[in-house]
């Protein structure tokens, strides 16, 4: 038989966790890891929705997908969500801590000792306990992995969302510390995400015109993303075809700013 190069791609037997999997790039990661072949739980602070993103993906990849109501800030809720999963699927594989956000905080000085807790308790700290859950099931699993949402803005910070700027900068380290802590057990990476326009942009505080000039941002690739050039990413980290890779920092973001040193026409 010809060799196939999408076997290593396919999740069957895993059981994938997905924080704020109810839209946008989290739904994207759903959707394409049930495709793979995951039985799938779609854990979102908006249950209602979590529930009918879950039922669309089981209808569109005839895998079991749930949803269900768990707010990752809350520890007694994310033990809950991760029992529930295991529970429900007989298992745990596969994490994703995709939920995140910020909001513009255009003068750095003014930005409250509240507003850096709340972003740090939002981007880092509920992977961290996220982690803590699912950790003694994933140690157990074939293949386990813990991927996260990271951002463009936690490697180069953009001072006017340094909330949110300095919460996914400490996601990355922390979690390359535990990819060492992990070693031999559990890969773990991150993906920074690039500019991919969703409602939350506007919820962010970011007007109609600076949406559109966000959509052609000056990367290498020339355009903004879609929650599927994401979604492929995981697929790649979590998956098999993944096997040698953890500890890393992968940049998902149409490439950086185009750079020349002559000025003149593009
Ligand atoms: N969209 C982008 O351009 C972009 C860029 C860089 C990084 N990211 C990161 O990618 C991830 C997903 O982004 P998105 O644009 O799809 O986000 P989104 O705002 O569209 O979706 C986030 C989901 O998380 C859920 N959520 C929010 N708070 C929660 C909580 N406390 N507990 C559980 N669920 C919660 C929301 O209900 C929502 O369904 C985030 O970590 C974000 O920081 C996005």
């Amino acid at each position: 038989m010809a060799f196939d190069p999408f076997a290593q791609f396919r999740m069957t037997d895993h059981v994938a966790l997905i924080t704020g999997g109810a839209q946008n790039i989290g739904e994207a990661i759903a959707l394409t890891f049930a495709g793979a072949g995951a039985k799938v739980m779609i854990a979102d602070l908006n249950g209602e929705k979590a529930e009918a993103t879950a039922k669309k993906i089981a209808s569109e990849t005839g895998q079991p997908v749930l949803g269900m109501k768990c707010d990752v800030t809350d520890d007694a809720q994310i033990k809950a969500c991760v029992a529930k999963t295991v529970d429900a699927f007989g298992g745990l594989s596969t994490l994703v801590n995709n939920v995140g956000w910020g909001e513009v905080n255009p003068d750095p000085l003014a930005v409250t000792n509240e507003q850096m807790i709340a972003s740090y308790k939002l981007n880092t700290l509920s992977a961290l306990r996220m982690v803590e859950a699912a950790a003694p099931y994933l140690k157990n699993a074939k293949n386990p992995t813990i991927t996260n949402s990271g951002s463009m803005v936690g490697l180069l910070p953009a001072f006017d969302f340094i909330a949110y700027s300095s919460a996914k900068a400490a996601l990355n380290h922390l979690m390359t510390g535990l990819a060492h802590a992990f070693a031999r057990q559990i890969r773990v990476n991150t993906v920074v995400i690039g500019t991919v326009i969703t409602e939350g942009y506007a919820s962010a505080g970011l007007d109609a015109k600076v949406q559109e000039a966000l959509m052609n941002p000056n990367n290498l690739a020339g355009r903004s993303g879609t929650p599927q050039d994401v979604a492929n990413a995981f697929l790649w980290l979590a998956s098999p075809a993944g096997g040698w890779v953890s500890g890393q920092i992968l940049q998902v973001s149409g490439g950086p700013k185009k750079v020349r040193l002559v000025p003149g026409a593009e």
